[in-house]
């Protein structure tokens, strides 16, 4: 492992303010001294998009306290001339790229949109790493390592639990899945002709305050702060990783700190300094126990009313097709090397989306 000390160094943040990404930045902001975070986000209207507003002011505030200098640029990855711009311009140290058209139900309606972010997108942030390595000189490496935003779904329809990187995952079961498998197919080969140490993360069902209106604590929120009914699919009988996002953002913050080493073989040619790690909960819920936690937090928190009738509101019915009942991480990997399991429990973090929802909608 190849230590990587982020102080004073000018990192890209891609996909910031989106969620995942504005948490990132927000730490770096607090945590290191001196240097530059550029954030690097288009922000598309896959979902609300004052959401993306509301997070990129806390992170506007933040850096008025920070000895960072943070520099936001609106702008689509998919824009090479501005990828190599950015990267001529600034000669990036670190870079993380969470930009991506996320979501498994919308690649249905809206492939192009997954081709062109997620793998032209992509593929402009791998060359834009490749020829940084052109400019080396005294004061600057070249990109010393990459990480990106991997997904469980690579894991498709996979049966053995929990899942770990070794196993296979040739079989996804979206385009969204296929795009994050191929990120990790074409980085293994940057990684191995320009010899860029890269690491892809495959992140378990996030969730926290600000978090993706599309997802299903969240959508979910809405739908009974409105009176309206959940629907509960294979009636609750499902496992799932839920990882809170300070889980993730300490994740990825460790893991920018310790880029793959690299060496040769014994060809003499390098060997990739390539790793793909999963970052999830490693303590699968129950679905049924999950939606209960929340409810009940949304209670608390005064979401929903005192005498807010649970049972009333949920129907459980049978099994979505291309549902998994159960999946969730295998962490060791990321234990042995960085030291690090998700720890922050449902309860927990489910207390601080339910207290942030109030916050932002209600009160
Ligand atoms: N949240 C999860 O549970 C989860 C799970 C697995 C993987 N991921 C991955 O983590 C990353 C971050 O996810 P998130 O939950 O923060 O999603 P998000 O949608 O909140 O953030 C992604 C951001 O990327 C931006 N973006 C999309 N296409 C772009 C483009 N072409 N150019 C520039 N910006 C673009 C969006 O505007 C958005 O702000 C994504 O790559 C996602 O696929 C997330």
């Amino acid at each position: 492992m190849n230590k990587i000390d982020l102080n004073g160094k000018t990192i890209l943040v891609t996909g910031c303010p989106g969620f995942i990404g504005a948490n990132l930045v927000l730490r770096l902001l607090k945590e290191i001294s001196a240097g530059t975070v550029v954030s690097l986000d288009n922000m598309n209207d896959y979902y609300d998009p004052a959401l993306k507003e509301y997070r990129l002011s806390l992170v506007d505030k933040a850096a008025e306290m920070s000895q960072v200098k943070h520099v936001f640029v609106k702008g689509t990855l998919a824009d090479k001339a501005l990828i190599d711009k950015l990267f001529d311009e600034y000669k990036f140290d670190v870079v993380v790229n969470l930009a991506a058209q996320a979501g498994v139900r919308y690649s249905i309606d809206h492939p192009d949109v997954y081709i062109e972010s997620n793998l032209i997108g992509f593929y402009n942030i791998l060359e834009a790493c490749r020829h940084s390595y052109d400019k080396v000189s005294d004061s600057y490496q070249g990109v010393q390592h990459l990480v990106y935003a991997s997904s469980s779904s690579v894991y498709g329809g996979n049966k053995k639990v929990p899942f770990s990187t070794d196993d296979k995952v040739d079989n996804p079961v979206s385009l969204y899945a296929a795009t994050k498998k191929s990120n990790e197919l074409l980085a293994h080969s940057y990684s191995k002709l320009y010899n860029i140490p890269s690491t892809g993360l495959r992140f378990f069902t996030v969730y926290g305050p600000a978090g993706r209106p599309d997802m299903f604590y969240f959508s979910a929120t809405n739908r009974l702060a409105k009176g309206e009914n959940i629907k509960i699919f294979n009636y609750g009988n499902m496992k799932r990783d839920f990882t809170y996002i300070d889980d993730i953002v300490e994740g990825v913050y460790r893991v920018m700190q310790g880029a793959p080493e690299k060496k040769n073989g014994e060809d003499g040619l390098p060997v990739p300094p390539y790793a793909v790690y999963n970052i999830g909960g490693g303590q699968p819920e129950n679905l049924l126990d999950y939606i209960s936690v929340l409810q009940e937090e949304l209670v608390r928190a005064g979401v929903l009313p005192d005498d807010y009738d649970f049972e009333a509101h949920r129907e459980l019915v049978g099994m979505q097709p291309g549902d998994v009942p159960v999946t969730y991480a295998d962490s060791e990997a990321l234990e042995r090397d960085y030291g690090f399991t998700p720890k922050i429990g449902i309860r927990e973090g489910l207390r601080k989306f339910a207290e942030w929802y109030k916050d932002y909608y209600i009160s």
